[in-house]
């Protein structure tokens, strides 16, 4: 199914012939496994591309009870170069060097999916793949990878998927291809609005829980729930500025529900610090000093926790 994209002008007949499409997951982690998993199951042809080179095949049972294992190719070439679909998954501070090396390999009408969190990440390579149909997606299934074989979807959720340039402006039947694997699927044009959303619950949530080691649910507690919603004010200044429509109120209330929806659950951030790993702060609450410098609006609480989990990583990396 190369001629995926040629397709483009089609796509809606393309729908109807329901054909598999070849998909290559790179950075098969929690998130990337379970979408894998789940497209195969699906029918489509799916590949993983990982850090290390040396499985050539790789079988992952999805939740412990399921006796279906499913076996995958990793790090084949001839599967990268052939897929219609680069479905990335790794973490935002990997993006450019996971990324860049499989460039020449691709060919120009692969569509590049992108699913992490934090933003800011595509933009930084953004002249090395404008030439490719680039998406860009928010999901809230909860998945944990409880050994390197099997992953548990923890949570059912909602993925929103959206366009990041013109050409994946003109894919939107992936929607439905990503809805017969894993629904639900949203197509939004206006991604950035759902990314913008979820980086303010990540601000809230993730680096309190990282610097407190605690689960997501013991932000509820008076006095740390103080602290999430001084950071939600600052933050909503942000979003304001961004001309993003949310009230401060709506904003609080929404991350008050995750905290008690995953209430417990270990933040991906609590875990990168548990396990002494680099975090994604860069990306989420650094992106939103970056913006917040640029609107000319101070945010020192969250500066203060900008800071925490930077000295974090250099004490623990
Ligand atoms: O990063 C995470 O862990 C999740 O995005 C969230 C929503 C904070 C829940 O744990």
């Amino acid at each position: 199914m190369f001629f995926l994209v040629n397709l483009l002008h089609f796509s809606h007949y393309f729908f109807f012939l329901d054909l598999p499409v070849n998909i290559t997951i790179l950075g098969p982690g929690a998130v990337g496994s379970l979408w894998a998993c789940y497209l195969q199951k699906a029918g489509h042809n799916v590949s993983l591309w990982t850090r290390s080179s040396t499985p050539s095949e790789l079988s992952l049972s999805l939740n412990a009870k399921d006796n279906s294992s499913h076996s995958f190719s990793c790090n084949d070439k001839d599967s990268l170069i052939h897929c219609d679909l680069l479905f990335i998954t790794v973490k935002a501070w990997q993006v450019e060097s996971a990324l860049l090396p499989l460039l020449p390999l691709l060919s120009q009408e692969t569509i590049l999916l992108f699913m992490h969190n934090g933003m800011g990440a595509i933009d930084a390579i953004k002249a090395h793949i404008n030439h490719h149909p680039v998406l860009q997606a928010t999901t809230t299934h909860g998945a944990l990878k409880e050994s390197s074989h099997t992953i548990k979807h923890t949570g059912m959720g909602h993925t929103v998927i959206g366009p990041f340039n013109a050409s994946g402006n003109q894919c939107q039947f992936l929607q439905n291809v990503l809805e017969h694997s894993l629904p639900s699927i949203e197509w939004n044009p206006g991604i950035d609005i759902a990314l913008w959303k979820k980086l303010a619950i990540n601000c809230a949530i993730n680096p309190l829980t990282a610097i407190h080691q605690c689960k997501n649910g013991q932000l509820s507690q008076p006095d740390i729930n103080q602290d999430v919603i001084h950071v939600c004010t600052e933050v909503h200044q942000v979003l304001q500025k961004e001309d993003i429509e949310w009230e401060e109120i709506e904003l609080v209330s929404m991350v008050n529900q995750v905290i008690s929806a995953t209430s417990e659950n270990y933040s991906s951030m609590n875990r990168d610090c548990f396990h002494k790993r680099k975090t994604e702060i860069d990306f989420i609450t650094g992106y939103l000093l970056q913006k917040a410098k640029q609107h000319g609006i101070s945010t020192p609480i969250n500066e203060t926790l900008y800071n925490q989990i930077k000295q974090l990583e250099e004490n623990l990396l």
